[in-house]
């Protein structure tokens, strides 16, 4: 006779050592299904002697019921163990911090012209433009250089064509302003120039200058020196020292350069920022205005050169590359 209590045991035990409802189902189908062991146990019945049948179709029945109930217990426990690991794997951190979509932010040039603006501003400088494709009249003859003048050489011209260049100083607006105006004046553009140089770490093919000038009764070399002072302490703090020496340009006598030095920015070194002068007289009187009453500055900045010391940038092209690792330093 089967043994009904050992195929019980035998399905109980595969029940429990089944891990997942998949193999739950197979362990189902193998003792309970249509073909299953427990249905071929009662198909046995009638080749069981007729004394002893009524126990057995018992024992078979309560040995199917026992199979079903473990069946229902495990897999109400594996239902509730694999809902607990997808929970588990689906689980988000609602704490976490958001995070940040990249924001812009100004280049460093635009924030260095703004600093610039603003202080001249305060000075009570007016700001204008002229162009960048610029007369080679405004950019040179009408600011008192002689024809065929070496220092036109000086700086490495980019002709368009024999009357325009890409202009090599933000001077030239000097000119164009004179042909309107009459003093006083004061007024201060920042733009971007252009030589054909040759390329180093301190010098650029396109670059940008600060100019500015003033015309009024009076003015000397000490409005001038007073206003790069304020210049320098308004940009760098007041630790910092100006330095004035003897220098030609053409349309300043006399003419000077202008070099900056602080302990705490670049060593101690003097790093010159540009040329600067009292207007030359000639240009003053080719456009009409009296000598005897007005005078005038002007001067002329690099404006890479501010950054590179401020920040200690060895290289005024990383300026232009626009590379973000570089950019995104200057919060
Ligand atoms: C001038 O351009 C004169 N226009 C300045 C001036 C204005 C003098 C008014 C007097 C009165 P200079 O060529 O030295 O001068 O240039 C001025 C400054 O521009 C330099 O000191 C430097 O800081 C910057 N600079 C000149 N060439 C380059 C270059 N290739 N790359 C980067 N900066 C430059």
């Amino acid at each position: 006779m089967p043994d009904v209590s050992a195929v019980q045991s035998e399905a109980i035990s595969a029940i429990q050592s089944a891990t997942t409802l998949t193999d739950l189902k197979s362990v189902e189908a193998k003792y309970l299904g249509k073909a299953g062991v427990i249905g071929g146990l009662m198909k046995e019945l009638g080749t069981i002697p007729g004394p002893e049948r009524p126990a057995f179709g018992k024992a078979v029945n309560e040995a199917r019921g026992a199979v079903q109930s473990a069946l229902d217990a495990r897999a109400a426990e594996l239902k509730v163990g694999e809902q607990a690991a997808r929970f588990a794997a689906e689980e988000l951190d609602i704490t976490l911090p958001a995070r940040r979509s990249p924001g812009g932010r100004e280049h460093i040039l635009q924030q260095t012209f703004n600093r610039i603006k603003s202080v001249f501003a305060g000075l009570g400088f007016e700001y204008l433009e002229g162009p960048e494709l610029e007369d080679f009249k405004y950019n040179f003859s009408a600011l008192n250089y002689p024809p065929d003048h070496p220092a036109m050489d000086e700086q490495d011209t980019f002709y368009v064509d024999d009357q325009r260049v890409l202009r090599t100083q933000c001077t030239a607006l000097q000119s164009r302003v004179f042909q309107t105006r009459q003093p006083p004046l004061r007024v201060f553009t920042i733009g971007r120039t252009f030589r054909n140089e040759a390329v180093d770490r301190t010098h650029g093919h396109t670059f940008h200058q600060v100019d500015v000038f003033m015309v009024d009764e009076g003015v000397n070399m000490a409005h001038l020196k007073g206003t790069l002072q304020a210049f320098a302490q308004a940009m760098f703090g007041g630790e910092v020292k100006v330095r004035f020496r003897p220098d030609f340009f053409p349309f300043v006598e006399p003419g000077v350069d202008y070099a900056i030095s602080s302990s705490k920015l670049f060593d101690g070194r003097w790093v010159e920022l540009g040329g600067a002068g009292l207007i030359h007289p000639n240009i003053l009187e080719s456009h009409g205005i009296d000598t005897d009453r007005y005078s005038g500055f002007a001067f002329g900045l690099g404006i890479e050169r501010i950054p590179m010391m401020a920040y200690g940038v060895d290289d005024l092209r990383h300026f232009m590359e626009n590379d973000l690792r570089f950019l995104e330093q200057f919060a």
